[in-house]
């Protein structure tokens, strides 16, 4: 093998990705495996200072096993999500070299050499903050890097999606669609930006971090409920999404807050109807932040939106709305760490960083 196997190199990479946010949400797969969804959804890509996983990916030849840490533990690579994400990695990866340490991997030589994934999330894992967006998309994005995988970012949406569905969204920053695709073996079923970063750049993103435990229900366990015993959901899939997408980019290109913020409430509180799951794990629906919201609501200054566990993710228009509302929330539900409500984070929308 091309590689210097029998030097104790070690290449890295490092790159950082944001979590995104959904306001027309994904909520069912038509395919367990390959995770294809029965639906096209939309999100918001955050910007990673308060929101984002960091992830060093190396490859040395004294690896002898593919292994990967999630904010300081030991996880298991076995599962089929990272082993799909892996494989597809390594059948496009090209030649590496870098002259000065001497290296050089060969195409084929990937087959054969094992990874090392550092990865970070500075924020709570799997407590319904798209922590397995920004991660997945993170690890998909730098073992590219690592791997010299030529392919463009919607090519690499599509593998990052079979790590996890949100995942293809937070390859893109600003405002990003997720084609749910035809095709059986999804090669359509990719993420596009809608708009950049830049475009409608005063919308400001509050999160009330109401509860960092993890989530009773998975979205992964929860949709597949819903999808197997809702009469509902082929109605939201085929009738009512499909419209919601047409009216939500047309806001979203015209800056259209009212539109916006109507679809983004309107869409949460769609799935939240008709997933069952989601009321038991849903501990924020009775309490008074949640009533004071939705007198928010009635003014076009806020939406709100949840992501598959209690904590609320309002979007403002400016930073005005944003900064009166913050002022509110602070005034009325001071964070607390032994209560319910332990923090806010405010971020704006923004692209993932290649930090290395
Ligand atoms: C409510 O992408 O976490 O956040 O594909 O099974 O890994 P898997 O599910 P995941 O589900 C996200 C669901 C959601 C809505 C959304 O992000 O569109």
């Amino acid at each position: 093998m091309a590689a210097e196997s029998g030097k104790n190199w070690v290449l890295t990479v490092t790159a950082q990705t944001p979590t995104n946010i959904a306001v027309i949400k994904y909520w069912g797969k038509r395919d367990e495996d390959l995770i294809l969804p029965i639906n096209d959804s939309i999100s918001v890509t955050l910007d990673p200072d308060h929101l984002c996983t960091t992830t060093s990916v190396a490859v040395s030849p004294a690896f002898i096993h593919d292994r990967m840490w999630l904010n300081g533990k030991e996880v298991s690579l076995s599962g089929g999500r990272y082993q799909n994400c892996l494989r597809e990695l390594r059948s496009r990866a090209s030649d590496v070299e870098d002259e000065q340490k001497g290296i050089k991997i060969t195409k084929k030589d990937w087959e054969k050499m094992h990874v090392h994934i550092v990865s970070y999330n500075n924020f709570p894992t799997a407590a319904g903050l798209a922590s397995s967006a920004a991660g997945l998309a993170c690890l998909v994005f730098s073992l590219a890097k690592l791997m010299n995988v030529r392919d463009d970012h919607s090519r690499l949406s599509a593998i990052a999606r079979q790590g996890s569905g949100s995942a293809c969204r937070s390859l893109y920053g600003g405002f990003v669609k997720w084609i749910m695709g035809k095709e059986e073996n999804g090669s359509d079923s990719i993420a596009v930006q809608l708009a950049d970063e830049k475009h409608w750049d005063d919308l400001v993103i509050i999160i009330a971090v109401v509860s960092s435990r993890q989530k009773e229900t998975s979205s992964t366990s929860g949709m597949k409920d819903t999808v197997e015993t809702s009469m509902l959901i082929e109605h939201r899939a085929k009738e009512v999404v499909p419209k919601r997408i047409i009216q939500m980019e047309e806001a979203i290109k015209n800056r259209d807050f009212p539109a916006f913020a109507r679809l983004t409430c309107a869409d949460t509180i769609c799935v939240l109807l008709i997933d069952l799951i989601k009321i038991k794990a849903f501990t924020f629906q009775d309490n008074q932040l949640r009533r004071k919201m939705e007198s928010f609501q009635g003014t076009p200054q806020v939406a709100y939106t949840f992501d598959a566990g209690p904590n609320a993710v309002l979007i403002s228009h400016n930073r005005k709305a944003a900064a009166l509302l913050l002022q509110r929330l602070l005034f009325y539900f001071p964070p607390n760490p032994d209560a319910d409500l332990n923090s806010y984070v405010i971020g704006d929308k923004t692209i993932l960083k290649d930090a290395g």
